[in-house]
C-alpha cells in the first residue's frame, strides 16, 4: 500500500520537477525536429499550411502524437541540384504575434492576414500596412521557425522537419511561451 501511494505521488512529482521548465534556461528550448511535409509536395514560391504533430507534455502526463500546432511552409527556390538537403525553406508559425489568433495565407497580397484585428504580413513574414491603410497591430513580424531538410533512408524521401515552438503574443521581442 505504501509503495502504491509513493508511486502515485512520486511519479507525477518527478515529472514536474524534471519538466523542461527546470532543465532549460529562460529563453532556451531543446531542439525537437518533427517531419511535417515531404519536400516533393512543395511548389517553389507557394506556401502550404501543414499541421505539426508531437507529444503534449505537462507536469502529470505525456500524450503522444497529437496536433500541437500549424505552420506555413514554402520552398523559396527550386531544390538545388547538388545537395537537396541545402534547399532553402521558409517556415512561419500560424500564430498571430498580436494576440494569438490564427493567421491565414492567401493568394492575394499581403500574403498573410489575421482576421481578428487586421494584422498583415508579406511573404517573407515582415509586417506590412493594412490594404486600406492604418497601422498594423502586430508588434513584430511573423515568427520564423528553425527547420532542416532530412532524408528518410528507408523510403529515400526528403522531408521538411520543423523545430516547433510558440512565442508569447503582444511583445516586440520573441519570448518563448
Ligand atoms: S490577433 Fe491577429 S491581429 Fe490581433
Amino acid at each position: 500500500m505504501a509503495a502504491a501511494w509513493a508511486g502515485m505521488i512520486g511519479i507525477p512529482l518527478f515529472r514536474y520537477v524534471s519538466s523542461p521548465l527546470f532543465t532549460q534556461k529562460p529563453g532556451e528550448t531543446a531542439e525537437n525536429f518533427t517531419r511535417v511535409i515531404p519536400v516533393s509536395k512543395l511548389t517553389p514560391g507557394q506556401f502550404e499550411t501543414v499541421s505539426v504533430r508531437g507529444d503534449l507534455t505537462d507536469a502529470w502526463s505525456v500524450t503522444r502524437d497529437r496536433a500541437i500546432g500549424r505552420v506555413f511552409v514554402r520552398l523559396r527556390e527550386p531544390i538545388p541540384k547538388g545537395d537537396p538537403t541545402e534547399a532553402v525553406i521558409d517556415v512561419f508559425t500560424t500564430i498571430c504575434p498580436h494576440s494569438g489568433c490564427a493567421v491565414q495565407s492567401r493568394d492575394e497580397k499581403p500574403t498573410f492576414y489575421c482576421g481578428c484585428h487586421g494584422a498583415c504580413f508579406a511573404n517573407d513574414g515582415s509586417r506590412v500596412e493594412k490594404p486600406g491603410g492604418g497601422p498594423n497591430p502586430s508588434p513584430r513580424d511573423l515568427d520564423q521557425l528553425p527547420y532542416r531538410v532530412e532524408r528518410d533512408e528507408a523510403s529515400n524521401t526528403l522531408w521538411v522537419a520543423v523545430d516547433y515552438r510558440e512565442y508569447l503574443p503582444g511583445t516586440p521581442q520573441q519570448i518563448l511561451a
